[in-house]
Order: C-alpha cells, then sequence, then structure tokens
C-alpha cells in the first residue's frame, strides 16, 4: 500500500534531477525534499503541493538554529527553562497548527472503505483493551511525530549512502543491478553513519551493566556509533563494505547492529525506512552513475542526526545500458 506512494514521490524527484543533470546536484537537499514528500504523500497522502513548502520552510528554520543545543542547554537541569526553551515551545505550537490545517480536510471526509495511507490506519486503529480509537489531538501528535521522526533519518540515511557509492563505481553498479545487494549497502550505510548516533535512557531502578553500578535516575547513553565501528564486533570496522550484510554471511550480532535500537521503544517505522531507502537508492543509482565534485571530505557532525558538516555537491551522468 505505501509502496506505490514511494515509489510515485522517487520519479517525480528523480525526474527534476534528470532535467539539471548538467548543474552539480545537492543530494542532501534533494533526499531531504524526497524523504519529507514520501512521509507526508505516503504516509498521509497529504497534499504536499499545497502544505509542503511551508513545512519544508519550517523544518529549516529549526534545524539552522533550535535543533541545536547551546552552553545553556548544557549546565542548566531540564526543570529550568532557557530563553531557547521557551523559542522551542512557540516553535512546537506553530508546527502543531500547521500539522492540524494539513489534516483538516482529511478529517472533515468520511474515512474510505479500504485505507490507503498510513493516515487511514491509524484513523482505524482501536485500542485492543478498551477498543478506544485516538482522539483528534493524539492523532495529531502521530502524524506530528512520524513525519518528523520519518523524514530526516531516511534522508540522510540516502545522502551518506550516495556519498560513499560515489568513491566505488563497481559497488554503485552491483547495487543498482542487484536489490538484494542495494537492501546490504543501506544496512552497511547505518552501520557506518548510523542517524541516531546515540540513544539515551534514564534508569528507573538500580542496576549492574558491565560491571558499573547504576543508581536510579542516572542517565545512560548508548552509542550505535560507537558499537557499530567497534574493534571487538566487526571485521575492518571503517571499511564500506556492503558484503557483510549479504545473505550466507554470518549475522552480526544482536546489539553490535542497531541503528533503529532495540526492546519496547525500537523504531516503529523500521520496515517502512528500509523500505523506503532501498527503493530510492535502486531507483537513484540504476538511472544516474554518482561522483563527488572536489575532494574536501565529507565529515560527519552530531546535530539531532548524523549530519555532513556541508553539502557536498555531485555529478550526475545518465547511466548507460
Ligand atoms: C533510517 C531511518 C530511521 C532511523 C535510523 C530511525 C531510528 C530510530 C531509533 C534509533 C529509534 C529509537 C529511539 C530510542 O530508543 O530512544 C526510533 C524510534 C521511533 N521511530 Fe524511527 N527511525 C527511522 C525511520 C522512521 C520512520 C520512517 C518512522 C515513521 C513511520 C519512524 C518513527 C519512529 C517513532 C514513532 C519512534 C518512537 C517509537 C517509540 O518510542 O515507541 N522512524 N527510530
Amino acid at each position: 500500500m505505501l509502496a506505490r506512494h514511494v515509489a510515485a514521490a522517487t520519479r517525480d524527484a528523480l525526474d527534476a534531477l534528470d532535467a539539471r543533470r548538467d548543474e552539480p546536484a545537492d543530494l542532501l537537499a534533494a533526499m531531504q525534499g524526497l524523504a519529507l514528500d514520501i512521509a507526508g504523500r505516503s504516509m498521509f497522502s497529504m497534499e504536499m503541493r499545497r502544505f509542503g513548502p511551508a513545512m519544508r520552510a519550517m523544518l529549516a528554520e529549526y534545524a539552522a538554529d533550535l535543533s541545536r543545543p547551546k552552553l545553556f542547554d548544557m549546565l542548566l537541569p531540564p526543570s529550568v527553562p532557557t530563553l531557547r526553551d521557551f523559542a522551542r515551545r512557540r516553535f512546537s505550537r506553530r508546527w502543531m497548527a500547521l500539522i492540524e490545517a494539513t489534516m483538516a480536510d482529511r478529517l472533515r471526509a468520511p474515512p474510505p472503505d479500504a485505507p490507503n495511507d498510513l493516515f487511514d490506519l491509524l484513523r482505524a486503529a482501536r485500542d485492543p483493551e478498551t477498543g478506544v480509537g485516538f482522539s483528534a489531538e493524539q492523532l495529531r501528535d502521530q502524524v506530528a511525530t512520524m513525519i518528523l521522526a520519518g523524514h530526516e533519518t531516511t534522508a540522510v540515511t540516502l545522502f551518506w549512502a550516495a556519498t560513499l557509492l560515489a568513491r566505488v563505481p563497481a559497488e554503485q553498479d552491483a547495487v543498482a543491478r542487484d536489490e538484494t545487494r542495494c537492501k546490504a549497502a543501506i544496512q552497511e550505510t547505518l552501520r557506518l553513519f548510523p542517524p541516531a548516533f546515540t540513544l539515551v535512557r534514564e534508569t528507573i531502578g538500580a542496576d549492574t551493566v558491565g560491571g558499573l553500578t547504576l543508581r536510579p535516575g542516572s542517565v545512560v547513553m548508548i552509542a550505535p556509533w560507537v558499537l557499530h565501528r567497534h574493534r571487538a564486533l566487526w571485521r575492518d570496522p571503517d571499511a564500506f563494505d556492503p558484503s557483510r550484510f549479504m545473505p550466507g554471511e554470518p549475522p552480526p550480532p544482536r546489539f553490535a547492529w542497531m541503528p533503529f535500537g532495540a526492546g519496547p521503544r525500537v523504531c516503529v517505522g523500521a520496515q517502512f525506512a528500509l523500505m523506503e531507502a532501498a527503493m530510492v537508492l535502486s531507483a537513484l543509482t540504476e538511472r544516474f552513475t554518482l561522483s563527488l565534485l572536489g575532494d574536501r571530505p565529507v565529515l560527519p557532525v552530531a546535530v539531532v542526526t548524523t549530519q555532513p558538516d556541508h553539502p557536498p555537491l555531485f555529478q550526475l551522468r545518465r547511466r548507460v545500458g
């Protein structure tokens, strides 16, 4: 049901890249635009032509400023709000208002007989124990969360995959030819550049982990970034080698690869994200060969997700044959 929305949005984005393929391409911006379009269209069939630009503008505004932690965010306990926290709350109200406006038309129409998208599924969902559905407010919160959680993560995954592949033309050919190899390249990208570089928990009771005693209320940070590149867990950990995820290879230890987290709060969108990323990467490499312009290294920086320090430019050429 969702794949057809992904395919349509991808076709539009690739046509736009194709039309300007003589110019250097900013694939970070292109993938962010595409992932937001996919989140809007496939999950909620939203009228992205009407609301997409406003959403994109708000997300860019947040990424440029409020998303970045500053000194006071680090020094003060969460119970003491900073001026930036007040700005974040104002921003949150504006974002929720935009989501409400986007959902309004859908809520006025009666639900369809068969679901067309995730919004229809959420609207029809009932608590298995109480039989109660989502309130309007809960539905809005689900939509707001899923758009945010679901698009930037997938966009950076696709960006890093393109950056890694740009340096190895033979691997690009393999990914363009073979869907299994394409999925393995996505998994390998998520290993080297996990968008969620750390997960944070607060202990609710005392515990002992790896010989350390934790008191209740301790902050525990689990770093997929470190686990994914750990020499004790991976052979040649810094090398980009999708073959480690090919069928027949021994699977990594359960907690050595966890780009989607683990346990009760594991990512609800993991299967969707893997399907989406593989479909987009496959279509991108089938249509174009990618190379990086210039040789400035692209370094990862931790800004909510694992972002590049600058958006490098790519040259796209139509793939022959
Ligand atoms: C490559 C893409 C993605 C990555 C790397 C990713 C990563 C993660 C991680 C690591 C968590 C767990 C956070 C924690 O334990 O503290 C998480 C949770 C979550 N993700 Fe994703 N995600 C991706 C795509 C998506 C998509 C497409 C959606 C929407 C459909 C989504 C929705 C969510 C939601 C709602 C949660 C919270 C689940 C809960 O707390 O019960 N994610 N994601």
